[in-house]
């Protein structure tokens, strides 16, 4: 017996459960299926963002932040401390917890929702009358439309398969169970960023192994210079313009040799390697040639702007699509296609999707960045306002970073807002809001900020823009 609904969504991360939950607010019959369980073979929605990506990740940046903080900054405001340790189990078994409180706040949601959740893996069988069949173990899912959501996987190097022992990607990452003492990560992107901080944090002697010549390419180029010298300062060792060659594991641990940038030949013994270059859009199990779904050379499901496939009532979202992958952008893309479907005018604005990295200090953004703006041809004008003159980061003892505006030569428009610094993916909200209602900055200049606040920092980049700052 075939089970038939408005709406079936495959995959539950970020992009797959909330479309669903959409879908179901505005009176589908919703069902989603998902695969992800947990060791004892329970379901665990939530995806990649809630069980190896986006929620783990901060729980260790967070735990681990705390014990630098003891260690290294607590003297400064008179408190003394005996015996500070670190108990790497404990860390790694709250994250768990936490992942676990996500978990069930989405099961939670679907049952308040009235969304029926299949666990198990959903492939496609074949398009009736009534819909797209897809078989999710003997059970048979009908839907009028469907959602694709199955996300992303990590991307091994060439002939270096993960063994989640010493060659790791994102999932063996987050569960070491003991600080190694010397850890490589392959690719200085936001997971090699996070995750290495992370790590040495606790006590790992950390190097970082990058192709590319500069550092966080895609980020504004005075941020990203800014934050090279604050890492490097914190003992990350970060070698741009490599190229890496073989890695062994041998006992009990793992050679990587490399070339450096000056062309010499090295190799690093580490007790464990992250692997951290990218992910690929993945449809493992979903047959999408069952129903002639359509992908491209990259393994990612072709969409139009409005995330329809080549399939008529058949979308995709989030990470096995075009475009950035992170979890964000895969929740706007499920909330405006579950309203496309109901006739409605959903919309993703790719302008004004922020990014951040969270690291210490952190890394935020939201539009396009100085070399951009050179490149294409854009007169504008910029502003900056070092933490170092804001009250607030002082009395916090956080004063790396400043606020960058960049707006329009001509009309003042905001056209990318660059932080590094204490809280910048708190302060990023306020340019992507300023940026989503086309406002210039002189609207946030003229904005009454609270006394003392890191927010002040943002309205006196704005103020910079126009060479008028009060505090520098
Ligand atoms: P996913 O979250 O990958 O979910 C896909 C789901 O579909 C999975 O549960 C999978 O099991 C299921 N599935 C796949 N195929 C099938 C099938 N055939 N049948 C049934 N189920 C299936 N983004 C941010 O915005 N902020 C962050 O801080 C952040 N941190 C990250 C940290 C790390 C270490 C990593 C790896 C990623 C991070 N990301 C972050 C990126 C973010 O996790 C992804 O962009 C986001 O999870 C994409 O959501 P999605 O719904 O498209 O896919
Ligand atoms: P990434 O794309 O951020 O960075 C990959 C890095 O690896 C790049 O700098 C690239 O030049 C480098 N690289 C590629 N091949 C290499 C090689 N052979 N040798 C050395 N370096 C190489 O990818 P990452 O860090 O794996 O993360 C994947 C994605 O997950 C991110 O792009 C982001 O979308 C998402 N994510 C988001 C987070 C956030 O929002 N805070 C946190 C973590 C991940």
């Amino acid at each position: 017996m075939s089970k038939q609904f408005d709406v079936v969504v495959i995959g539950a991360g970020p992009g797959g459960y909330i479309a669903a939950i959409r879908a179901a607010q505005l009176g589908f019959n919703t069902a989603c299926i998902d695969e992800w369980k947990t060791q004892d073979g329970k379901p665990a929605p939530g995806g990649t963002c809630t069980n190896v990506g986006c929620i783990p990740s901060k729980a260790l940046l967070q735990s681990s932040e705390n014990y630098e903080e003891a260690a290294k900054h607590f003297g400064d405001h008179g408190i003394s401390m005996k015996d500070l340790a670190i108990d790497i189990g404990k860390m790694v078994a709250r994250k768990d917890a936490v992942v676990k409180q996500n978990n069930d706040g989405i099961l939670y949601l679907f049952k308040k929702n009235k969304v029926t959740f299949f666990h198990g893996r959903g492939s496609f069988a074949k398009a009736t009358e009534a819909g797209y069949e897809i078989q999710v173990g003997d059970e048979t899912v009908v839907g009028k439309h469907v959602i694709v959501a199955t996300g992303s996987n990590p991307r091994a190097l060439p002939g270096v398969p993960f063994d989640e022992e010493k060659i790791l990607s994102n999932d063996g990452a987050l569960r070491i169970p003991s600080a190694p003492k010397k850890l490589v990560l392959i690719g200085s992107g936001v997971i090699g960023l996070e995750m290495g901080s992370v790590w040495r944090r606790v006590g790992s002697e950390v190097t970082v192994l990058e192709a590319l010549p500069t550092f966080l390419g895609a980020v504004d180029e005075q941020i990203a210079k800014e934050a090279q010298k604050a890492f490097t300062k914190q003992g990350l060792k970060i070698e741009l313009g490599v190229k890496v060659g073989e890695i062994k594991t041998a006992g009990q641990g793992v050679s990587v040799a490399y070339t450096t940038a000056k062309g010499e030949q090295q190799v690093l013994q580490a007790d464990r390697v992250i692997v951290s270059i990218g992910r690929v859009p993945n449809t493992n199990g979903l047959k999408p040639e069952a129903v002639g779904l359509k992908l491209d050379e990259r393994g990612a499901i072709v969409v139009d702007a409005e995330c329809r496939t080549n399939l008529p009532n058949v979308w995709a979202v989030g990470d096995v699509v075009r475009g950035p992958m992170l979890a964000h952008k895969a929740e706007e893309e499920g909330v405006a296609v579950a309203e496309r479907i109901a006739g409605q005018h959903g919309h993703v604005n790719f302008n004004t999707i922020p990014w951040v990295i969270y690291t210490s200090p952190e890394i935020a953004w939201v539009g396009r960045t100085e070399q951009q703006l050179k490149a294409d041809g854009v007169q504008y004008k910029a502003g900056t306002f070092p933490f170092l003159a804001n009250g607030r980061a002082r009395a916090l003892g956080d004063t790396t970073g400043m606020v960058k505006f960049l707006a329009d030569a001509r009309t003042d428009e905001i056209l990318g807002v660059h932080i590094v610094g204490p809280m910048a993916s708190e302060l990023i909200s306020e340019a992507v809001v300023a940026m989503e209602f086309k406002a210039s900055a002189e609207d946030i200049a003229r904005i009454c900020h609270a006394h003392p606040s890191l927010s002040e920092a943002t309205k006196e980049a704005a103020l910079a823009v126009d060479k008028r700052t009060l505090n520098f």
